[in-house]
């Protein structure tokens, strides 16, 4: 048994609301391991895709959720197809099916109770880390933004790539995502009860950070004083 457990901050949100960028950093501030839990849908996903399968049939993914073991999830999280726009729409996908996100719970959990290499505690973004994976998690943020807004940075990102598309599609693609997320049964992607709301909206990447660090630091420095 460790002296404590291991310090839990839970960050979800929409995607595109930088709570990616916001996690890992609060995970590097911290010293604390950091998963993005959504790299284990597009995992999913992108299993069924590659088995020549169709991430729409629950069948096909509940197989390919079954089969990934948390040494294969470690291994796949590196690989860059994962962060493909098609393996996002396969993860978004499989992502509804409950047996689905039972395999993945595990995971997660066993992550949150013993972070890897004996780090203090660990830093999760997803979707229902305040509310289905870490409840008790001292820290929780959701982190948001308007559609617009995150329309528009997905849209430059995509753009950068050099991928052609146009603003109202990606707005589309956003709303119409969105929509998956919250509407299905199990773990709809909405902020926990007692979760933080920080909107990015109108705040750069630097200043989103610090009110992340300003959030943890009102929970986290009380609790060890
Ligand atoms: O955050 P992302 O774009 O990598 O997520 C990919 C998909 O996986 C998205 O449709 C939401 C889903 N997801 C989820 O249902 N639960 C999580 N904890 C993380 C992601």
């Amino acid at each position: 048994m460790p002296l404590s457990s291991p310090i839990i901050i839970a960050i979800d949100g929409p995607s595109a609301s930088g709570k990616g960028t916001i996690a890992r950093k609060l995970a590097a501030h911290f010293g604390f391991a950091y998963l993005d839990t959504g790299l284990l849908y597009r995992a999913v996903g992108l299993a069924v895709l590659r088995a020549g399968g169709d991430p729409s049939d629950p069948e096909q993914a509940i197989k390919a959720a079954a089969a990934l073991d948390a040494e294969r999830l470690l291994t796949l999280s590196h690989d860059s197809a994962l962060r493909s726009d098609e393996a996002s729409v396969a993860a978004s996908k499989v992502a509804p099916v409950p047996e689905v996100r039972a395999s993945l719970l595990n995971f997660q959990k066993n992550f949150c109770a013993q972070p890897p290499d004996g780090a203090p505690g660990a830093v999760l973004d997803g979707r229902d880390i305040g509310t289905v994976i870490a409840p008790d998690a001292p820290v929780k943020i959701y982190v948001t933004a308007s559609a617009e807004v995150r329309a528009e940075r997905r849209f430059k990102e995509l753009q950068e790539r050099g991928e052609n598309v146009t603003y109202a599609a990606v707005l589309k693609d956003m709303q119409e995502r969105d929509a998956r997320d919250a509407s299905r049964s199990l773990a709809p992607a909405k902020p926990a009860t007692d979760a933080v709301i920080l909107d990015t909206s109108n705040l750069t990447a630097d200043e989103a950070f610090a009110e992340a660090v300003k959030i943890a630091n009102a929970v986290l420095v009380t609790k060890t004083d």
